[in-house]
């Protein structure tokens, strides 16, 4: 049974350009990473994008204060993300920026559909406003004592020591974190999205299922969440912001510019934008209102408000397509704690990068993550011993103890399993309790199941439990021990085959987490990038390998201590 090719089109949300990636962002691009590489291994058209988020006032007042336009200050901060995120091996057909020019068409077309559907409406607020930067304020950049508890130095949405949220003009004491003076209030225009008019369309969007394998919108937690931010009623939603700001200024406007959050999603059509141009691929095919390719949006629970009310609606409103899904992860925490800078918990991409293979990481992650919006936590130790006696001592340890053999004895050349040993073998690649049917409990199937709903820590175990089979059946048969015995050569030929074949199918199920590994494994086995299906044939005998050469180094934890910036200045 061959199912049709599927044309998916994923991304992960875009990083701020105002700092460096820290392993949460990795663990998001981990995650979405391994299912378009398992989507692409079935043979399926998998698009993956990405960008840096460019605009707002955080860039531009770093870009201020290092003496640097925005436009230096994200190039720069560019350059360092696209690198990380080669390093951890995220395949991105593109890593675009939000400060482009397909951006800025996308935009103002989606704007000007806005307006055509009545959409846009303008109405005069107050907000705090500095008046020695001459500069609206926004709500992280007033801080003041907190008007339940008196707490000094709180921001001007909630407090830190109490808990308690409020608005920044009840703020006792307010003063700029930009200039230090007082805040003054002032009016001024806004434009406004028609977001109440949404609910009733939100909430069967919601409640709808992804067309394609019938499974929700949204996680059942993240649905609840949508449940009570519909259940409180939706405001209209301010996509407007004063100069000075660093942005795209809004048509038919003098000094007014769109709201960050208004451009950053429709980024993700950039991106693809600028992708699909080059590659021949049609844009519409993806993005119109009746497409049937599908849409997915990896994201950290922080910003599913966005996701789930703003972007949907915005999307259903220009009259675009909606995604089928949105796939909300929780968050990464360091040794049971908040990456914080002050606890020295907070670890950059490249700090880890500096001491550490990416590939490690990428399986512990995998090892992790499953389908639900809980947090998950990097533990070091934890991670030294999962890589090391599971992935090392398990995994590779059947290369090690099979691949040797056949170069030393057997010129390279591989020979044919024994006739008792194709049943360990297909054992391996269809799991112990496999009983010759087609079925769906066949290992191969359950694996990719797993990986397409996102259960990855379940598919480890599936995994290893098949890697388990593997070295039992090496230790039954003693490859070592047959070496020393010259009358049993043929023996060894068989043994040593059918534990290549063995790794091969392996190296199969493991390959959307360990593409740098699998792919040094195809290259010492001289054979073609695998894909999914071959797991289900061996390669022939004859068929010569490479000279085998050590696959994964181990954590040491000794050797290098676990990076983490000490505390923030
Ligand atoms: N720029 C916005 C996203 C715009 S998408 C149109 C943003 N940027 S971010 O840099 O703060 O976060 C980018 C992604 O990283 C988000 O999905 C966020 O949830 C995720 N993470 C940030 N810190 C995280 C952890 N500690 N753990 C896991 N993911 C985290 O939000
Ligand atoms: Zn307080």
């Amino acid at each position: 049974m061959t199912k049709a090719q599927r044309k998916i089109l994923v991304t992960t949300a875009l990083p701020y350009a105002n700092g460096s990636l820290h392993l949460g962002h990795v663990i998001e691009a981990v995650q979405a990473d391994i299912w378009v590489r398992f989507q692409r291994l079935c043979g399926h058209a998998c698009h993956f994008v990405s960008a840096d988020d460019t605009h707002g006032t955080p860039v531009m007042l770093r870009a201020e204060q290092e003496g640097k336009t925005p436009e230096q200050l994200i190039a720069e901060v560019h350059r360092d993300h696209a690198a990380d995120l080669k390093a951890f091996h995220i395949d991105f057909d593109n890593f675009h920026t939000t400060h482009a020019p397909e951006n800025r068409d996308l935009t103002y077309d989606t704007y000007r559909r806005l307006q055509a559907a009545g959409k846009i409406k303008s109405k005069v607020i107050e907000q705090l406003y500095d008046p020695v930067r001459n500069m609206f304020l926004p709500d992280r950049f007033v801080k003041g004592q907190c008007p339940k508890c008196a707490a000094k130095d709180q921001y001007g949405d909630n407090c830190e020591v109490c808990g308690a949220t409020y608005v920044p003009s009840e703020l006792i004491a307010p003063y700029s974190v930009v200039s230090g003076a007082a805040p003054v209030m002032k009016p001024s225009e806004h434009y406004f999205f028609g977001l109440s008019e949404c609910a009733p369309f939100l909430s069967d969007w919601v409640h709808g299922c992804n067309a394609v394998d019938g499974g929700p919108r949204l996680q059942a937690a993240a649905a609840n969440k949508m449940k009570e931010w519909l259940g409180g009623g939706l405001k209209d939603w301010d996509i407007s912001r004063d100069a000075p700001y660093f942005g795209f200024e809004i048509p038919g406007t003098v000094g007014k510019y769109f709201y960050v959050w208004l451009d950053a999603p429709i980024g993700y059509m950039a991106s693809f934008k600028h992708f699909a141009d080059a590659a021949g691929i049609d844009f519409d095919e993806y993005w119109a209102a009746d497409s049937t390719t599908e849409l997915y949006h990896f994201i950290g629970k922080d910003i599913l408000y966005f996701h789930a009310l703003f972007w949907p609606a915005t999307l259903h409103a220009a009259g675009f397509r909606l995604p089928n899904a949105v796939f909300t992860h929780g968050f990464l925490t360091v040794n049971g704690q908040k990456m914080s800078k002050s606890r020295g918990t907070f670890i950059t991409a490249r700090q880890y990068l500096d001491h550490f293979d990416p590939e490690h990481l990428r399986y512990y992650f995998a090892t992790k993550l499953n389908g639900n919006i809980e947090d998950i936590d990097l533990n070091y130790g934890d991670l030294a011993s999962r890589v090391n006696s599971d992935l090392i001592g398990k995994y590779i340890n059947i290369a090690s103890r099979s691949f040797g053999f056949i170069g030393k004895y057997f010129d390279g050349q591989l020979g044919a399993p024994g006739a008792g040993d194709r049943q360990w073998l297909d054992k391996v690649r269809f799991g112990d309790s496999w009983d010759g049917a087609d079925a769906p409990a066949r290992a191969d199937r359950v694996i990719a199941d797993l990986y397409a709903r996102r259960e990855y820590s379940k598919a480890m175990r599936e995994i290893f439990q098949l890697v388990d089979i593997a070295n039992f059946f090496i230790n039954q048969e003693k490859p070592w021990e047959l070496a020393k015995l010259p009358q049993s050569r043929a023996r060894l030929h068989e043994v040593c085959s059918t534990a290549v074949n063995m790794f091969r199918v392996l190296t199969i199920y493991l390959k959307p987490v360990l593409p740098a590994l699998a792919r040094n494994v195809e290259a010492l086995l001289q054979i073609e990038a695998l894909l999914w299906r071959d797991a289900q044939t061996d390669m022939a005998a004859g068929h010569g390998i490479g000279e085998f050469r050590r696959l994964m180094e181990r954590v040491d934890l000794k050797e290098a201590q676990p990076p983490a910036v000490p505390a923030a200045a």
